[in-house]
Formats: structure tokens, sequence, C-alpha cells
């Protein structure tokens, strides 16, 4: 997500938007097989993570053991559940290798999971934080390989976006990705349904937007956040931006303050029932 054009608009206004293109796409649809489970990868053994130390003072989120299996879901979310209150923190665009190792340090000292939609490219580039971001308990999502705005692809260039993706995630974490975050919210319909259908992937929108992608200070991005957050919440960030990351020490201290327990999408989707 940082494109200005669509970022300015809701994801109501995306919607609207993406009602357009493709018409003229000659490619064969998306095929609705059903999702084919994947192979069990091997990670190589030489790039052991180990987590720095921490004394766990502060502000803790607790220990969460709630079910992820959300099968029977619906195509497209923007928010979870509003009878607890739980809230999932989603970052985007990583991994980035200074950002997301500091991000994921806060996180760690807060025993908070979080949900990052990933870029394959830099899955590829940096398979080490992708690892990281699963060994410390983290959900990760497919945010596309070349984060391109897919409303105007065919569908096999999405069905490329979206494999190479899976294929990057698996490849360094042995995790098949659950849920998929289009960039610039941008999906048609049609394309979510295909997609579902394909990868078993969800569209997970957000109904908390910071526009951190603008830069407008650490303490702006922490108080849109918790003015904007309420049960069930799926919270929009970029580890992409070193100040959204600066922002996230006030903003989760904040959240924990006011009672949110922190949550993956897969289980605050798995809460809806
Ligand atoms: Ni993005």
């Amino acid at each position: 997500m940082k494109r200005r054009s669509l970022l300015q608009m809701t994801p109501g206004a995306v919607l609207g938007l993406s009602a357009c293109s493709l018409k003229d796409s000659a490619v064969a649809p998306l095929s609705t097989a059903p999702v084919t489970p994947p192979q069990s990868v091997k990670i190589p053994a030489n790039t052991q993570y180990r987590p720095p130390a921490y004394a766990n003072q502060g502000l803790r989120n607790p220990d969460v053991n709630l079910p992820s299996n959300f099968s029977g879901s619906a195509i497209t979310y923007s928010r979870g559940s509003s009878a607890y209150k739980n809230v999932a923190m989603t970052f985007d665009d990583g991994p980035h290798p200074t950002n997301t190792p500091r991000l994921l340090d806060m996180l760690r000292k807060r025993n908070i999971r979080a949900t990052f939609y990933v870029i394959g490219g830099n899955v590829d580039r940096y398979p080490h934080i992708a690892r990281r971001i699963v060994a410390e308990g983290h959900e990760i999502g497919n945010h596309t390989y070349t984060h391109r705005k897919l409303t105007s692809l065919s569908d096999s260039e999405v069905r490329k976006e979206m494999r190479r993706t899976e294929d990057a995630i698996i490849r360094a974490t042995g995790v098949k990705p659950r849920t998929m975050r289009p960039p610039y919210g941008a999906l048609l319909q049609r394309q979510r349904s295909a997609v579902y259908s394909e990868f078993g992937y969800p569209t997970i929108m957000w109904s908390v937007d910071p526009q951190d992608w603008k830069r407008p200070g650490p303490s702006v991005v922490t108080s849109r956040i918790l003015a904007g957050a309420g049960n069930g919440a799926i919270i929009l960030a970029h580890d992409l931006h070193a100040p959204t990351v600066t922002a996230m020490p006030g903003t989760f201290d904040g959240l924990l303050s006011r009672g949110y327990q922190f949550i993956t999408v897969s289980q605050l989707l798995a809460q809806k029932g």
C-alpha cells in the first residue's frame, strides 16, 4: 500500500474503483480446482535465528490460546467479531532488513503476535527475516511478488504473483500463507473469488488505516490507531517505513493499557464462527 492515488481512498472507494478494468483480458479464468496442500519443506539448518533475551517488564499481551482455523470463511474481511476485545495488527510490504527486525523486537518484548503481509521479492531478498517472523509466532500472509495493482493484471499474471510469493514464503519458512492482502487494497470481486478458490486465501482488508505511508510522524500514527481501534479491528501499518516502527511501542502499549488483546488475522477470522 503506498501509491498515493489509491491510498487516499477508503477501502470502499477502492472497491468501487476496482469495478473497472480486466475486461480486455483474453486469458482463461483462474481455476476453481480444490486447494492443493503444500509439500512439506525443509528449512536450511545453517540459518537458525536466536532471539535476544528480554526482561519481561512493562505491558505485556496475555498468552493467547485461540484456534486459527477459519475454514468455511467469507471471501473478504475488513474486521473480526465485535464481541471480543481483540485486535489484529498487520504490517505490509516487508520484510525490510532493519525495520522488520526492530519491530520484531518490540513485539517480542510485549508477547504480541502480529500478521505480516510480505512481498515475495522481499522474502527472496531477506529469507532469514521471514524465518524469524514465523519462528516468533507471527502469521505471514501473501502481498504479491512485485506489489503491482492486481486489478490491471490478467488472470495468469495474478496467479503468478500469488504463486511466486507463496513459493517464496514456503521456501523461506516452511509455512504456507493462509490469507492475502492486495496491494493498494485493489482486487476485483471476481479476482477475489478466483484467488480464494485457487489458493484458499480470503482477501484481508482493514478497519483502521493510520495513513502511515504518508509519514505524518510517529505520534500521529499512534494517535490515529488508538482513536480508530475497536473490538475486532484489523489495523493497517507498514514495516517498510521506519517512522511507523518508531510509532509502535506507544501504539502497542496504548492498546494494551486500554485492555485490547492482540491476536493474528487467522485467529480473528476463526472467532467469526
Ligand atoms: Ni502494500
